[in-house]
């Protein structure tokens, strides 16, 4: 795998007034993937957006969608997140759907599938998966808002789940998620993560700021 760190700004941070324009911003400041926190009020207590508005951001930019549903039940919703243009879809192995069921079906669209976990779930819920899979999520914050802080035993779990990859010999990304700012990242990125979300800290100054700032993470 290279060792190229990628950053995938989460839109949650945005000004969703102009999400369009928003999405342009951050995909010519150099995001490497666009992360999309679709929350149901549900499975997290928050609500944001659905496959519509994915559908309508899709023709601004071609840096691929890294969807991250915080939804229970997932499968009715799979497709509808297909068809608006996902290229990776993480589900969490927390809801009470059938997470094998909806990574085949995930993998059946020719998506990239991802799983997701929680602070509080113990990393090796990845291992039955580990055969499908194409990235791990790694939850730093618990999930349902932006602008958490940084849990810090999101650091051994990466660590656990980067010598689990690499004895596994498949490609799998292996992401964090929340709290990631300027001073932690190197904390993350020695733990094993290769994909660095980041909300608050990519949309900060406003879109004047948005490639130093994505340029700050990457450590250039
Ligand atoms: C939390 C979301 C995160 C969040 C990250 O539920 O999954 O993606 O938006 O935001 P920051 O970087 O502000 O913690
Ligand atoms: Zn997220």
């Amino acid at each position: 795998m290279s060792n190229k760190i990628k950053v995938s700004p989460s839109i949650l941070a945005s000004n969703f007034s102009m999400l369009g324009e928003e999405v342009e911003h951050i995909s010519k400041a150099g995001a490497d993937y666009i992360h999309v926190d679709v929350m149901d009020g549900h499975f997290v207590p928050n609500l944001t957006i659905g496959p519509d508005v994915v559908k309508s951001i899709r023709d601004k930019t071609a840096v691929p969608f890294d969807v991250h549903l915080m939804i229970d039940p997932i499968e009715p919703y799979i497709d509808g997140f297909v068809k608006a243009g996902a290229d990776i879809i993480s589900i969490h192995p927390e809801a009470n759907d059938d997470t094998e069921k909806c990574l085949n079906k995930i993998k059946s669209h020719n998506v990239k599938a991802g799983l997701a976990i929680n602070p509080d779930t113990d990393w090796e819920v990845v291992k039955p998966y580990m055969n499908v899979l194409d990235l791990i999520l790694v939850m730093s914050v618990h999930p349902g808002f932006g602008g958490q802080k940084f849990i810090s035993s999101a650091i051994d779990k990466l660590k656990s789940l980067r010598k689990e990859i690499d004895h596994s010999g498949r490609e799998i990304e292996l992401e964090v998620d929340g709290g990631i700012n300027f001073e932690n990242i190197q904390s993350v990125i020695d733990a094993g993560a290769n994909v660095i979300v980041a909300g608050t800290t990519t949309f900060k100054g406003g879109q004047s700021e948005y490639r130093n700032n994505i340029e700050k993470l990457r450590g250039h």
